[in-house]
Protein backbone atom coordinates (compact mmCIF):
# COMPACT_ATOMS: atom_id res chain seq x y z
CA UNK A 1 0.00 0.00 0.00
CA UNK A 2 0.71 3.46 -0.90
CA UNK A 3 0.55 6.16 0.98
CA UNK A 4 1.18 9.91 0.86
CA UNK A 5 1.21 11.89 3.64
CA UNK A 6 1.66 15.89 3.42
CA UNK A 7 2.76 18.35 5.79
CA UNK A 8 1.14 21.64 7.31
CA UNK A 9 -0.52 22.91 4.33
CA UNK A 10 0.03 26.96 4.16
CA UNK A 11 -2.83 29.44 3.05
CA UNK A 12 -3.34 29.91 -0.52
CA UNK A 13 0.16 29.06 -1.71
CA UNK A 14 -0.36 26.19 -0.21
CA UNK A 15 -3.67 25.01 -1.83
CA UNK A 16 -2.27 26.05 -5.06
CA UNK A 17 0.84 23.65 -4.61
CA UNK A 18 -1.33 21.12 -3.31
CA UNK A 19 -3.68 21.41 -6.73
CA UNK A 20 -0.54 21.41 -8.48
CA UNK A 21 1.32 18.38 -7.14
CA UNK A 22 -0.89 16.01 -5.56
CA UNK A 23 -2.91 15.09 -8.96
CA UNK A 24 0.01 13.80 -10.88
CA UNK A 25 2.27 12.58 -7.99
CA UNK A 26 -1.04 10.35 -6.87
CA UNK A 27 -1.23 9.12 -10.58
CA UNK A 28 2.86 8.58 -11.13
CA UNK A 29 3.50 6.78 -8.18
CA UNK A 30 0.22 4.92 -8.12
CA UNK A 31 -1.01 6.37 -4.57
CA UNK A 32 -3.59 4.67 -2.51
CA UNK A 33 -4.23 7.10 -0.04
CA UNK A 34 -3.27 10.99 0.95
CA UNK A 35 -3.07 12.01 4.36
CA UNK A 36 -2.18 15.99 5.44
CA UNK A 37 -2.22 18.28 7.72
CA UNK A 38 -4.53 21.29 7.28
CA UNK A 39 -4.33 23.47 10.52
CA UNK A 40 -2.71 26.34 8.38
CA UNK A 41 -4.35 25.90 5.46
CA UNK A 42 -7.25 29.12 5.80
CA UNK A 43 -4.57 32.08 5.43
CA UNK A 44 -2.39 30.40 7.48
CA UNK A 45 -5.03 30.13 10.61
CA UNK A 46 -7.13 27.31 11.08
CA UNK A 47 -9.47 25.94 8.77
CA UNK A 48 -12.94 26.62 7.01
CA UNK A 49 -15.31 24.29 4.98
CA UNK A 50 -14.83 25.89 1.75
CA UNK A 51 -10.79 25.41 1.97
CA UNK A 52 -11.53 22.16 2.94
CA UNK A 53 -13.36 21.47 0.00
CA UNK A 54 -10.98 22.77 -2.04
CA UNK A 55 -8.15 20.67 -1.21
CA UNK A 56 -10.59 17.62 -1.03
CA UNK A 57 -11.21 17.88 -4.65
CA UNK A 58 -7.07 18.65 -5.28
CA UNK A 59 -7.15 14.79 -4.07
CA UNK A 60 -6.81 15.10 -0.29
CA UNK A 61 -8.91 11.76 1.34
CA UNK A 62 -7.89 12.24 4.94
CA UNK A 63 -6.68 15.05 7.25
CA UNK A 64 -5.31 16.12 10.69
CA UNK A 65 -6.05 19.16 12.49
CA UNK A 66 -3.29 20.27 14.33
CA UNK A 67 -3.54 23.11 17.14
CA UNK A 68 -4.66 25.53 15.22
CA UNK A 69 -7.99 24.52 13.91
CA UNK A 70 -9.59 25.91 16.94
CA UNK A 71 -9.28 29.59 15.58
CA UNK A 72 -12.05 29.36 13.07
CA UNK A 73 -15.56 28.91 14.13
CA UNK A 74 -15.93 25.98 11.16
CA UNK A 75 -13.96 23.63 13.32
CA UNK A 76 -17.48 22.82 14.54
CA UNK A 77 -18.54 21.60 11.02
CA UNK A 78 -14.82 20.13 10.13
CA UNK A 79 -15.05 17.94 13.51
CA UNK A 80 -18.23 16.66 13.48
CA UNK A 81 -18.27 13.44 11.51
CA UNK A 82 -18.85 14.98 7.91
CA UNK A 83 -15.18 15.59 7.16
CA UNK A 84 -12.79 12.96 7.10
CA UNK A 85 -10.77 15.36 9.57
CA UNK A 86 -9.74 14.62 12.84
CA UNK A 87 -8.17 16.47 16.24
CA UNK A 88 -5.45 15.12 18.52
CA UNK A 89 -5.93 12.20 20.53
CA UNK A 90 -5.18 13.59 23.74
CA UNK A 91 -7.85 16.52 23.66
CA UNK A 92 -10.23 16.40 26.27
CA UNK A 93 -13.39 13.96 25.58
CA UNK A 94 -15.48 16.88 25.50
CA UNK A 95 -14.22 18.26 22.73
CA UNK A 96 -15.75 18.14 19.34
CA UNK A 97 -14.28 15.42 16.91
CA UNK A 98 -11.98 12.74 17.34
CA UNK A 99 -8.82 11.58 18.00
CA UNK A 100 -8.63 9.06 15.44
CA UNK A 101 -10.08 7.75 12.05
CA UNK A 102 -10.81 4.64 9.78
CA UNK A 103 -10.08 4.80 5.99
CA UNK A 104 -11.61 1.89 3.81
CA UNK A 105 -9.34 0.77 1.06
CA UNK A 106 -11.37 -1.89 -0.19
CA UNK A 107 -9.26 -5.17 -1.23
CA UNK A 108 -6.18 -3.35 0.79
CA UNK A 109 -8.19 -3.19 4.15
CA UNK A 110 -8.52 -0.29 6.39
CA UNK A 111 -6.36 2.07 7.39
CA UNK A 112 -6.32 3.95 10.99
CA UNK A 113 -5.64 7.34 11.58
CA UNK A 114 -4.26 8.58 15.04
CA UNK A 115 -3.44 12.49 15.42
CA UNK A 116 -1.42 12.85 18.38
CA UNK A 117 -0.27 16.29 19.85
CA UNK A 118 3.06 16.58 21.90
CA UNK A 119 3.14 18.80 25.00
CA UNK A 120 6.87 20.25 25.29
CA UNK A 121 6.85 23.53 24.26
CA UNK A 122 3.35 23.33 22.58
CA UNK A 123 1.50 25.35 25.22
CA UNK A 124 -1.82 23.62 24.84
CA UNK A 125 -2.90 23.43 28.21
CA UNK A 126 -5.68 21.07 27.61
CA UNK A 127 -3.90 18.33 26.23
CA UNK A 128 -2.89 15.24 28.27
CA UNK A 129 0.52 13.25 28.31
CA UNK A 130 0.62 11.59 25.44
CA UNK A 131 2.57 8.77 25.33
CA UNK A 132 -0.06 6.98 27.79
CA UNK A 133 -2.61 8.68 25.90
CA UNK A 134 -1.77 6.39 22.57
CA UNK A 135 -0.58 3.45 24.23
CA UNK A 136 -3.66 3.19 26.11
CA UNK A 137 -5.71 3.76 23.01
CA UNK A 138 -3.75 0.92 20.84
CA UNK A 139 -4.62 -1.15 23.72
CA UNK A 140 -7.89 -0.69 23.54
CA UNK A 141 -7.93 -1.82 19.72
CA UNK A 142 -8.14 -4.69 17.66
CA UNK A 143 -4.92 -4.59 15.45
CA UNK A 144 -5.99 -7.17 13.14
CA UNK A 145 -8.90 -5.13 11.63
CA UNK A 146 -6.23 -2.46 9.76
CA UNK A 147 -4.02 -3.01 7.44
CA UNK A 148 -1.72 0.20 8.58
CA UNK A 149 -2.00 2.30 11.33
CA UNK A 150 -0.26 5.30 10.73
CA UNK A 151 0.31 8.37 13.71
CA UNK A 152 0.81 12.30 13.00
CA UNK A 153 2.60 13.41 15.74
CA UNK A 154 1.93 17.32 15.90
CA UNK A 155 4.79 18.48 18.28
CA UNK A 156 7.63 20.96 18.60
CA UNK A 157 10.24 19.43 20.14
CA UNK A 158 12.79 16.74 18.28
CA UNK A 159 13.38 14.85 21.11
CA UNK A 160 10.04 14.10 22.23
CA UNK A 161 9.29 13.11 18.40
CA UNK A 162 12.08 10.94 18.21
CA UNK A 163 11.15 9.71 21.41
CA UNK A 164 7.44 8.53 20.49
CA UNK A 165 9.16 6.93 17.50
CA UNK A 166 10.89 4.52 19.48
CA UNK A 167 7.93 4.01 21.82
CA UNK A 168 5.76 2.83 19.19
CA UNK A 169 8.23 1.33 16.99
CA UNK A 170 6.39 -2.08 16.36
CA UNK A 171 3.44 -0.88 17.28
CA UNK A 172 2.27 1.18 14.17
CA UNK A 173 3.43 1.35 10.96
CA UNK A 174 4.31 5.51 10.94
CA UNK A 175 5.15 7.92 13.32
CA UNK A 176 5.22 11.34 11.07
CA UNK A 177 6.04 14.85 12.65
CA UNK A 178 3.99 17.91 11.77
CA UNK A 179 3.97 21.10 13.21
CA UNK A 180 7.52 22.89 12.90
CA UNK A 181 7.36 23.05 8.85
CA UNK A 182 10.67 22.02 8.91
CA UNK A 183 11.23 18.99 6.87
CA UNK A 184 14.05 17.23 8.39
CA UNK A 185 16.18 14.37 7.03
CA UNK A 186 16.16 11.58 9.34
CA UNK A 187 13.58 9.51 7.94
CA UNK A 188 14.09 5.74 8.36
CA UNK A 189 12.79 2.41 8.74
CA UNK A 190 13.06 1.91 13.24
CA UNK A 191 14.09 -1.71 13.85
CA UNK A 192 10.50 -3.06 14.26
CA UNK A 193 9.04 -1.89 11.32
CA UNK A 194 7.75 1.55 11.55
CA UNK A 195 8.56 4.04 9.32
CA UNK A 196 9.50 7.39 10.91
CA UNK A 197 10.48 11.07 10.05
CA UNK A 198 10.74 13.83 13.06
CA UNK A 199 8.87 16.57 10.69
CA UNK A 200 7.65 16.02 6.99
CA UNK A 201 7.93 20.25 6.60
CA UNK A 202 4.86 22.15 4.97
CA UNK A 203 3.36 22.92 1.65
CA UNK A 204 3.17 26.25 1.19
CA UNK A 205 5.34 29.90 0.81
CA UNK A 206 9.08 29.29 0.27
CA UNK A 207 10.23 32.72 1.10
CA UNK A 208 8.46 32.52 4.52
CA UNK A 209 9.10 31.87 8.02
CA UNK A 210 5.76 29.47 8.79
CA UNK A 211 3.81 31.10 6.18
CA UNK A 212 4.54 34.84 7.85
CA UNK A 213 6.42 37.54 5.88
CA UNK A 214 9.63 36.98 7.53
CA UNK A 215 9.93 40.82 7.91
CA UNK A 216 7.38 40.61 10.51
CA UNK A 217 9.16 37.94 12.46
CA UNK A 218 12.73 40.19 12.50
CA UNK A 219 10.43 42.85 14.20
CA UNK A 220 8.82 40.33 16.76
CA UNK A 221 12.02 39.51 17.89
CA UNK A 222 13.29 42.54 17.82
CA UNK A 223 10.65 45.14 19.44
CA UNK A 224 8.41 44.43 22.03
CA UNK A 225 5.96 45.53 19.98
CA UNK A 226 5.42 44.56 16.12
CA UNK A 227 2.69 44.28 13.76
CA UNK A 228 -0.07 41.46 13.14
CA UNK A 229 1.22 38.28 11.09
CA UNK A 230 0.43 38.91 7.41
CA UNK A 231 0.49 35.69 5.01
CA UNK A 232 3.31 35.66 1.80
CA UNK A 233 1.05 34.26 -0.93
CA UNK A 234 3.11 35.07 -4.04
CA UNK A 235 6.29 33.76 -5.02
CA UNK A 236 7.86 29.91 -4.88
CA UNK A 237 6.26 27.51 -3.06
CA UNK A 238 8.11 24.44 -0.86
CA UNK A 239 5.90 21.04 -1.15
CA UNK A 240 7.11 18.69 1.92
CA UNK A 241 5.61 14.63 1.91
CA UNK A 242 6.81 11.52 2.63
CA UNK A 243 5.99 8.50 0.23
CA UNK A 244 5.51 5.19 2.95
CA UNK A 245 4.89 1.38 1.05
CA UNK A 246 3.26 -0.42 3.42
CA UNK A 247 3.25 -4.19 3.53
CA UNK A 248 0.66 -6.42 4.25
CA UNK A 249 1.81 -7.22 7.64
CA UNK A 250 1.37 -3.57 8.95
CA UNK A 251 5.24 -2.72 8.92
CA UNK A 252 6.72 -0.18 6.53
CA UNK A 253 8.85 -1.42 3.36
CA UNK A 254 9.93 2.43 2.58
CA UNK A 255 9.98 5.99 3.36
CA UNK A 256 11.15 8.28 0.79
CA UNK A 257 11.08 12.30 1.22
CA UNK A 258 9.89 14.52 -1.37
CA UNK A 259 11.07 17.77 -1.03
CA UNK A 260 10.03 20.16 -3.75
CA UNK A 261 9.96 23.87 -4.56
CA UNK A 262 7.21 24.62 -7.52
FE1 LIG B 1 1.44 24.30 11.12
FE1 LIG C 1 0.78 23.26 14.71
Amino acid sequence: MKVLFIGDVCGKAGREALKNVVPDLRKKEGIDLVITNIENIAHGRGATVDTVNEVMSAGIDFMTAGNHIWRRPDFNELLNGDYPIIRALNYPDDLPGKGYGEIDLGALGKVLVIHLMGWAFMQERTITEPFRAIQAFLNGINHDDYSAIIVDFHAEATSEKLALGFFLDGQVSAVLGTHTHIPTADERIMKNGTAYINDVGMVGPYESVLWVKPEIIFQQNMYPYSPAYEIVEDGKRRFDAVLLDIDSSKSAKSIKRINLIV
